[in-house]
């Protein structure tokens, strides 16, 4: 008999769950399945031919149980510790043309909706992506995507929504759609047709537009197995699209059996916890404003919320109360926010600012950054834990223990030494 990878000789194999927990939340958040290794005795993973892992245990034992099985990789990780690979809960990353000026004029006080009303910003985005060829998308996304495998996330959630008119969003829905067939990380691809408002139409011209034409435009080409996509997104903020607005366009998606995962709360009070729990959202990402009604809501309803501790940071935002979240048992979950605003695509950075900024301990942004993103994006029967029957997404840290992957600051590339996909190695280092 054959598998694909053998990992032995851990100190920690850090499972998060063990017991096929789908979420963690509230005070279960600060509970984490480590399985260590005692005294001379290693732990280990088995993963499968298919690219599952098959066993978690004591390396002696798992000795005895594949000892007629041939391994086509063994990884000696003696000293080191195993985790799940992380899954990035909310990023843009289809795009060309950065912002790197909007930075200094962010710098010199101007705010981002200053700059947005300006023209900036995502209709800066708009432009730079309207002209430019899938192959240009595709190249650049395929970088960034590299670059994410190597900071040790597997598993993405991406957006379109720098098109706003139907070829282009459908565009980088096409490129995305490339990407998940020919890239290792796993793709959760959400359609964001609402990021902002076109130049030159109101929000409610907007609306229509995308409930009259794109929603159904992209529906037909998933029907026709043209197109896969798993979540819509509004961007429901002041000056961008209302409640109303949102709910209307969220519900649509809903109906072409998309989950609900948007953006919300972010830069003024707009009852979107509230607007989640109506609507049983899956997902809220920002939630700086949201309010003490919202989060029972979401608690209610199972809302999971996603946390951008970069972009709070780079905006010089409040930090949103997730201590308050986890408190009133709520399942928080991580993103790195990258896109050309927040140009950050390291879990373990934004993991770091969870927990310096945001108040949270090292095991909920363990949580937060693997089982709780993969139950935002309804990955959880597959991946966020090192579990028997999970894909074989591990992440190997050359330190004895998997704290270090938060600690050291902004330097993930000294402590990750392999990062694994489907039993496959990806990066070494
Ligand atoms: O999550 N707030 C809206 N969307 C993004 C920013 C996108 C952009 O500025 O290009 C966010 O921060
Ligand atoms: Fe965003």
């Amino acid at each position: 008999m054959a598998a694909l990878l053998r990992v032995r000789g851990a100190s920690q194999i850090v499972q998060v769950c063990a017991n096929g927990e789908k979420v963690l939340r509230g005070a279960a958040m600060k509970e984490i399945a480590v399985l260590e290794g005692e005294g001379g005795r290693g732990v280990g993973v088995v993963v499968s031919k298919a690219g599952s892992i098959t066993a978690v245990g004591y390396d002696d034992e798992l000795d005895s149980q594949y000892s007629n099985w041939s391994f086509n990789k063994v990884i000696d990780a003696n000293g080191c510790c195993v985790l799940p690979g992380l899954i990035d809960g909310h990023t843009h990353p289809v795009w060309v043309g950065d912002r790197v000026h909007e930075f200094a004029l962010k710098l010199a006080g101007a705010t981002y909706m200053d700059i947005h009303q300006q023209g900036g910003g995502i209709h800066y985005t708009v432009n730079c992506v309207r002209q430019a060829s899938p192959d240009q998308l595709y190249a650049s996304l395929i970088d960034r995507l590299s670059a994410m495998l190597r900071c040790g996330t597997t598993v993405v959630e991406a957006k379109s929504g720098y098109g706003l008119d139907t070829t282009t969003e459908i565009k980088m829905l096409q490129v995305l759609n490339r990407a998940r067939q020919e890239h290792p990380i796993s793709l959760s691809i959400t359609y964001c047709g609402a990021h902002a408002v076109p130049k030159g139409s109101s929000a409610e011209e907007a609306t229509d537009h995308i409930l009259q034409e794109q929603i159904p435009a992209i529906v037909e080409q998933c029907a026709q197995d043209q197109l896969h996509v798993d979540n819509i997104d509004v961007f429901c903020e002041k000056g961008v699209f209302d409640r109303n607005q949102s709910r209307e366009i969220l519900l649509a998606g809903k109906k072409a059996g998309w989950k609900i995962n948007f953006h919300g709360d972010e830069l003024h009070p707009m009852q979107c916890g509230e607007l989640a729990g109506e609507l049983e959202a899956d997902a809220v990402s920002h939630l700086e404003e949201v309010s003490d009604s919202g989060i029972s809501a979401m608690v209610q309803s199972g809302t999971v919320g996603i946390l951008l501790p970069t972009t709070a940071y780079i905006l010089r935002l409040k930090s949103p109360p997730a201590r308050k979240m986890i408190d009133q048992g709520m399942a928080v979950a991580l993103g790195s926010d990258f896109n050309p605003n927040a140009y950050c695509m390291s879990m373990p950075l934004v993991m770091h600012l969870a927990c310096v900024n945001l108040h949270m301990t090292m095991e909920e942004a363990l949580v937060a950054a693997t089982i709780n993103s993969a139950a935002a994006l309804g990955m959880a029967e597959d991946v966020g834990s090192i579990e028997v029957g999970k894909r074989g997404d591990l992440l190997i840290l050359s330190t004895a223990r998997w704290e270090h992957l938060v600690y050291q600051l902004a330097c993930h590339d000294q402590c990750i030494k392999y990062v694994i996909k489907d039993g496959n190695i990806v990066y070494s280092k």
